[in-house]
């Protein structure tokens, strides 16, 4: 049986303290989700715990899932199997694979099965066709889809706003909507919520969203950010490297370019232009992700 509570100790909120905010007495906090487990960190726990209770609940003992060689959700869900010694598989985005990769090295390490396809299979990922061929290949696997964005996830993102302190924003990064929508659906009608889009031309991202959220699909209280992409999923600017290492420095808030830090980056952008009203109170999300910075290394990107 798996005990699925045991990493359930809540991750801090980080207040940051600054003259920028202070002037415009606005108060910033930071929920370090990145400190929740070191092996499954951020929104990937949180995408991950009630997913895992219902591959119990469907009596799958195994976990298949999709990803590119750098993936946070791989480098999770490899994690996660090795946590509660559930056997777990990844079709990785291919052809070919570099093993010595930071993020297949760990997954390698934690047992889990990495199985390369061409980009013209990986295509497929949401085929239903070959969703049920792949079901027959691995019939005691549970199959998360890619980035772990599913109903199951909301639930545990849902769950997430009710660790927080009172707060009249609230913002994430966004990939492919399931965080975002997650929280809508745990909030408060009064909250704002801002979803800061890490990829180009993200405008699709809005239906996906209420497609997940019967709540984001009725009210008004949430918007995607889609202009602070910096160049498209996982391109950044030398300014915005820069901009995570000084607030590591002056903050100690560890970032990353790719999800925490394009979010960090944008919200300090609205500060400067005083988006946000005298006297309100932004909670920012910290997803996790940092295990992205080795493979950004290992690539001499940073
Ligand atoms: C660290 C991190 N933060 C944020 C996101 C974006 O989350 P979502 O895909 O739910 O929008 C991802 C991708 O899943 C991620 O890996």
């Amino acid at each position: 049986m798996l005990n699925l509570f045991n990493i359930e100790k809540d991750s801090p909120v980080q207040h940051i303290v600054s003259e920028c905010l202070k002037k415009r007495n606005i108060r910033l906090s930071i929920k370090r989700d990145d400190l929740l487990h070191p092996l499954i960190s951020g929104n990937k726990w949180r995408k991950l715990k009630y997913n895992l209770q219902h591959m119990q609940a469907t009596n799958k003992t195994q976990l298949l899932t999709f990803g590119g060689a750098f993936s946070n959700h791989i480098h999770a869900c490899a994690g996660a199997g090795k946590l509660f010694n559930i056997k777990t598989h990844a079709i990785i985005r291919g052809p070919n694979l570099d093993i010595n990769n930071p993020t297949l090295q760990f997954a390698k390490q934690c047992s889990m099965d990495l199985h390369a396809v061409t980009r013209i299979e990986y295509k497929q990922r949401q085929d239903p066709d070959y969703l049920t061929q792949l079901q027959a290949r691995f019939p005691h696997a549970y199959i998360i889809p890619e980035g772990g964005s599913n109903t199951y996830a909301l639930a545990g993102c849902a769950e997430l706003t009710k660790s927080l302190p009172e707060h009249d924003y609230l913002v994430c990064p966004t990939g492919s909507g399931g965080t975002l929508a997650g929280l809508i659906e745990g909030s408060l009608e009064t909250t704002q919520l801002l979803g800061v889009a890490v990829l180009k031309q993200a405008e699709y991202l809005n239906k996906e969203i209420t497609a997940l959220s019967k709540k984001a699909a009725q009210q008004s209280n949430w918007q995607l950010l889609t202009q602070f992409h910096d160049g498209g999923y996982g391109k950044f600017t030398r300014e915005l490297w820069q901009f995570c290492q000084t607030m590591q420095q002056q903050y100690n808030l560890p970032l990353e370019p790719i999800y925490s830090g394009k979010m960090m980056y944008a919200l300090w952008q609205l500060i400067e232009q005083d988006y946000f009203a005298s006297g309100s109170h932004i909670m920012a999300i910290h997803t996790g992700g940092l295990q992205g910075l080795d493979g950004l290394k290992y690539r001499g990107l940073i």
